[in-house]
């Protein structure tokens, strides 16, 4: 018999294009309080680019991570508006989110684009968190797998271990909606994403995302392969995000 995996769950809040410095500085100085050193859950936060130098600052000496919500692939050159994983590590990312269904859906980003993000990010010893998810008329042409795996596979492209990588499924009906997809359906969603990881299968953590609240992040953590949570509005509080926090902590 192998042996149980153990997966540290991760929590991460993508704070998306809100908060100023200073909204920030005090939703980490909150965080700090009662999210940091928590033993068996890794949490990170997710600013927007121009809160991530102060907010690493402010984490100094702490256990929470810090997340940009996007970069370009390339480090430095004329690409007008970009940032890197160059200067991002500079400032004190650990983690950068890749490939979000609104960067997706309104940014156009592509597959191919998001493989070479992930692998450039990969290159500068940070971790990315690949989004991947499936749209409302997607799903209800019954292609979720399909697409979810499809975006799984263009997104690893060339990465020798997958374990470095963290995934995000978050059905793209799920974000901001208030709806979230039910714990066994998500499941089943992150247990095929596991099926295609190969050997590093049982390290590789697998956020789920998508209106993820207090209320329902116990039955959606509870699930065999969601190894964590990847929260957008509820992130954006310390009353909100700290219960999610904890109902990722071992026996949470
Ligand atoms: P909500 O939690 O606001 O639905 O957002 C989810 C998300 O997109 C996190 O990346």
């Amino acid at each position: 018999m192998s042996e149980m995996p153990s997966r540290t769950p991760i929590v991460a809040g993508n704070w998306k294009l809100n908060l100023t410095v200073g909204e920030a500085l005090a939703l980490v100085k909150a965080l700090r309080a009662e999210a940091d050193g928590l033993e068996g859950v890794e949490v990170v936060v997710g600013p927007v680019a121009t809160a991530l130098h102060p907010v690493a600052g402010a984490l100094e000496g702490s256990s929470i991570g810090l997340a940009a919500q996007n970069t370009h692939w390339e480090d430095r050159g004329a690409f007008t508006g970009e940032l890197s994983p160059e200067l991002l590590k500079d400032v004190g990312c650990t983690h950068v989110i890749v490939g979000h269904s609104e960067r997706r859906q309104l940014f156009g980003e592509t597959d191919e684009g998001v493989n070479r993000k992930v692998r450039a990010v990969l290159a500068k010893g940070l971790t990315p968190i690949l989004c991947v998810g499936e749209t409302l008329a997607q799903r209800e042409a019954g292609e979720t797998l399909e697409v979810v795996l499809g975006q799984v596979e263009a997104g690893l492209e060339g990465v020798e271990d997958a374990s470095a990588v963290v995934l995000a499924y978050e059905p793209v009906w799920a974000i901001g909606t208030g709806k979230t997809a039910k714990p066994e359906d998500a499941q089943e969603v992150h247990a095929a994403i596991r099926g295609k990881l190969g050997q590093v299968a049982p390290r590789v953590r697998i956020l789920y995302g998508g209106s993820v609240k207090p209320a329902n992040a116990a039955e959606l953590l509870a699930q065999e392969d969601i190894d964590g949570a990847l929260v957008g509005g509820a992130s954006l509080r310390a009353d909100t995000f700290v219960p999610i926090i904890r109902a990722a902590l071992p026996g949470g």
